[in-house]
């Protein structure tokens, strides 16, 4: 199927495939976006793709590209580049979590989390932004989390991950806004995407409570976007864990936070993995 799709801003959105990525999709192509869903599985980017077109008669690329591989990174930018698509919203979002005790983890799982939150992460925000420079417009979405704010036992990697990418997203904020490109940072807290079951987090019926939905985290990372901030941590509870974390000691938000991101029981200390 063709869509008329000149002057329509292309959204490269990674991790289309669940939770905020394929909200993302949703709305940017609510806007009357063209998109380029990326993730591993394909099926489910497929399946995203088709709904999108036939209720938004937007067009939409899929490619199913496994982030962690940064050669597979470097095709992916050609790819989008020989079919002469320009991107104007890049939504850096796929994250990948190992929750656990560090030396109960396997090192495979640790180093993997770094690979595809940092590493790629940085690499395709690289990417896009040297063609965005050299229109001098574009913008750029990278998704962290309210745990960057904080330490998190049991979270230490993916906590000192997402700190990476708030730093990361706030240096480029004002690297880049002198070339007209710009780039926020959202901060999501525990939201109902499935990462606390993944994670096996006891979740206990105040957090689920706090629990916010994809919609209007996405809303406010995309309305943040448009509005030029830096960064944004979406919804009421999550802002008033970010003022405590800023206003409290570190003994006290720290040991609050390892109350709250529990795993169900010691034994699942090992194996949770969250995205
Ligand atoms: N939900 C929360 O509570 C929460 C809070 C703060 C921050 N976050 C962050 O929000 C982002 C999205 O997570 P989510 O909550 O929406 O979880 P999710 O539903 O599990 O989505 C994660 C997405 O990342 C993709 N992904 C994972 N590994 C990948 C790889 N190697 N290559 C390509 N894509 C990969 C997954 O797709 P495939 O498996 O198909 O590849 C999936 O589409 C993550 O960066 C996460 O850290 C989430």
């Amino acid at each position: 199927m063709h869509f008329r799709t000149e002057n329509r801003p292309w959204a490269l959105i990674t991790g289309a495939s669940s939770g905020f990525g394929e909200e993302f999709a949703r709305q940017y192509a609510s806007q009357g976006c063209s998109l380029v869903l990326v993730a591993r599985r394909k099926d489910r980017l497929e399946s995203l793709a088709s709904s999108l077109r036939s209720k938004h008669q937007v067009e939409v690329i899929v490619e199913g590209v496994d982030l962690s591989d940064l050669e597979s990174v470097r095709q992916l930018h050609q790819r989008v580049r020989e079919r002469g698509i320009t991107i104007d919203v890049l939504i850096n979002n796929a994250g990948y979590g190992v929750h656990g005790g560090f030396q109960e983890a396997g090192l495979n799982d640790a180093l993997g989390m770094v690979q595809l939150d940092i590493a790629s992460l940085t690499a395709v925000t690289h990417l896009f932004a040297a063609d965005m420079l050299a229109r001098r417009s574009g913008k750029i979405l990278l998704v962290s989390s309210l745990l960057a704010h904080v330490a998190v036992e049991s979270f230490a990697v993916y906590a000192a991950a997402k700190a990476y990418v708030l730093r990361f997203g706030e240096a480029l904020h004002r690297e880049m806004k002198r070339d007209g490109i710009t780039v926020t940072t959202l901060c999501p807290g525990l939201s109902d995407t499935g990462f606390a079951e993944a994670a096996q987090i006891q979740v206990s019926p105040l957090l689920k409570l706090l629990m916010m939905k994809p919609q209007p985290v996405v809303k406010s990372g995309i309305r943040a976007l448009n509005a030029g901030r830096i960064s944004v941590v979406p919804g009421l509870p999550n802002k008033f864990m970010a003022l405590f974390i800023w206003a409290s000691p570190r003994w006290l938000h720290q040991a609050v936070f390892a109350k709250v991101m529990s795993p169900k029981t010691k034994s699942n200390l090992q194996g949770g993995k969250a995205s």
